[in-house]
């Protein structure tokens, strides 16, 4: 029985990444690897820690004391750091803000590329993030590059707050993710790219399911090459 294959998914911030990435892992029976809550739990205990978030040699140090899991659950994925399950804290506003800073030093990036490489290995797998097609994965089968107007991706982000109890003015919260794209796109270790390979799929007009039909049926036709 085939093993399966390895599907990338990057993109801007609230494109839908981890929402059909999800979606596809469950319906091909594959791993679901979300790289973003991993650089978000190393941003957690460095914020709890009161730790210099531009001490990238010391935040790898840290990583490198760190163990991250990530525990499919039956609704949800739990990510388990050092033992605690931190799901909740990883989504806080502070680490949000302060995450993109984190994952632009070198030290920390090796070594996450490091263990998501570990973690896909010998299975198949759905992986997203930022720099999956082109660093972690650059022999992946299927690469998306998933995208969407920034209004749509603060919108949907808006619904997504007021369903969690979270109230951010969508001024507010479009500032905030064009900040974080500039960061992620800016920085000089595996800035955000679309992969030369990479299907690009704008979501701006689409919903949740079309996307997700539109993956299927490339993951399909790959699974067959
Ligand atoms: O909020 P959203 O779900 O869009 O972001 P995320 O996927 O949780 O990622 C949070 C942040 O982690 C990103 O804004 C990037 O700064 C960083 N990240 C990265 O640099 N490389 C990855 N492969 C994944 C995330
Ligand atoms: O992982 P990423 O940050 O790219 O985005 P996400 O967390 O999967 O999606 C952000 C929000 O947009 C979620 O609440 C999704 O339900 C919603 N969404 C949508 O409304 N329409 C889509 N085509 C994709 C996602």
């Amino acid at each position: 029985m085939s093993k399966g294959i390895k599907i990338a998914i990057d993109g801007p911030a609230a494109a839908g990444k981890s929402t059909i990435a999800k979606m596809a892992a469950e319906k091909l029976g594959y791993t679901y690897i979300d790289t973003g809550a991993m650089y978000r739990a190393l941003t957690y205990k460095a914020l709890v820690r009161n730790i210099d978030i531009n001490d990238g040699d010391y935040l790898g140090e840290l990583l490198q004391q760190t163990e991250i899991l990530l525990v499919p659950l039956q609704e949800r994925q739990a990510v388990i750091m050092d033992g605690v399950d931190v799901s909740e804290a990883i989504r806080s506003q502070n680490v949000t803000t302060n995450v993109s800073t984190v994952a632009t030093h070198t030290a920390v990036r090796q070594l996450m590329v490091e263990k998501q490489r570990k973690l896909s290995e010998g299975t198949g797998v759905v992986m997203d993030g930022r720099d999956i097609g082109i660093a972690v994965l650059p022999d992946a089968e299927l690469k998306i590059f998933m995208t969407a107007s920034v209004e749509e991706r603060a919108k949907r982000r808006h619904i997504e707050n007021s369903k969690r109890g979270i109230s951010t003015s969508l001024t507010q919260l479009k500032a905030e993710i064009s900040e974080r794209d500039r960061i992620d796109s800016e920085r000089e270790v595996s800035p955000l790219r679309r992969a030369g390979d990479a299907v690009l799929i704008d979501t701006t007009l689409m919903t949740i399911e079309e996307v997700a039909k539109k993956i299927s049926e490339l993951a399909e036709e790959r699974k067959e090459q």
